[in-house]
């Protein structure tokens, strides 16, 4: 009788490691050792079972938990996604040129590093809804074109028409939907021309408004 209570109880311990060694992928379902709680008594051996199972229990539970943290963070981490910069004293006067050009602004106030400065060009690292505006300066003796553009399609723009010889802004933004690798930019209308100093009127902003 001894004997097969030993050999039962043997068999039930490993049955539940198993169970406990090989936690399930749904963490709806708790790893189960129903087994062997079914099975304890209380006899010191089976106590120190259910305390090293349910120990064990929590030990994997801890981990999956931990897990899923680091997960989370990396995910709000790549989730952050922001830039704003403008033409600035680096611009001065752009334009007009023969054909559209992509501007570059190099006055950098914030980037998360999708927007690149050299370039002019914001590559999306992530699927989701983004923000982005615009504002472009000049004197309005010609013409002032801005396109927003996404992955060389216009989506939105602003046109100054000459008007004499005063002090011209316009601004626009849209909200797009990016997939990851969408591009967005700037670009001059062939035929315009913007301006910008010190103070900064020229900008080009974009950020996530959230991910997909
Ligand atoms: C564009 O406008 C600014 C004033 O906003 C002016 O200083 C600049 O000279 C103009 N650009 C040209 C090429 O005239
Ligand atoms: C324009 O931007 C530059 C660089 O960020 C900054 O140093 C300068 O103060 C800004 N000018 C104004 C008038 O805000």
């Amino acid at each position: 009788m001894k004997t097969l209570v030993a050999v039962l109880g043997l068999s039930l311990f490993y049955l539940c490691m198993a169970e406990v060694q090989q936690p399930d992928q749904d963490s709806k379902t708790p790893v189960t050792a129903s087994l062997c709680t079914c099975a304890c008594d209380t006899t010191d051996t089976q106590f120190n079972l259910q305390l090293f199972l349910a120990l064990r229990k929590m030990e994997i539970r801890l981990e999956k938990t931990e897990k899923q943290l680091e997960d989370m963070k990396k995910e709000v981490q790549g989730q952050r996604v922001a830039f704003g910069a403008s033409l600035g004293s680096l611009g001065g006067t752009t334009g007009p040129f023969n054909t559209d050009i992509t501007l570059t602004y190099k006055n950098v106030y914030a980037n998360t590093g999708a927007y690149n400065p050299a370039t002019g060009i914001f590559t999306a690292p992530v699927k989701g809804v983004y923000y982005f505006s615009f504002s472009g300066h000049n004197f309005s003796s010609k013409p002032m074109g801005l396109r927003l553009m996404k992955n060389a399609v216009q989506m939105v723009t602003v046109y100054n028409h000459p008007a004499g010889n005063r002090h011209e802004t316009a601004t626009n933004g849209m909200t797009l939907q990016l997939e990851v690798g969408d591009q967005v930019c700037m670009w001059l209308r062939a035929g315009t021309w913007i301006v910008d100093n010190d103070n900064n009127h020229s900008t080009f902003i974009g950020y996530l408004l959230f991910p997909l």
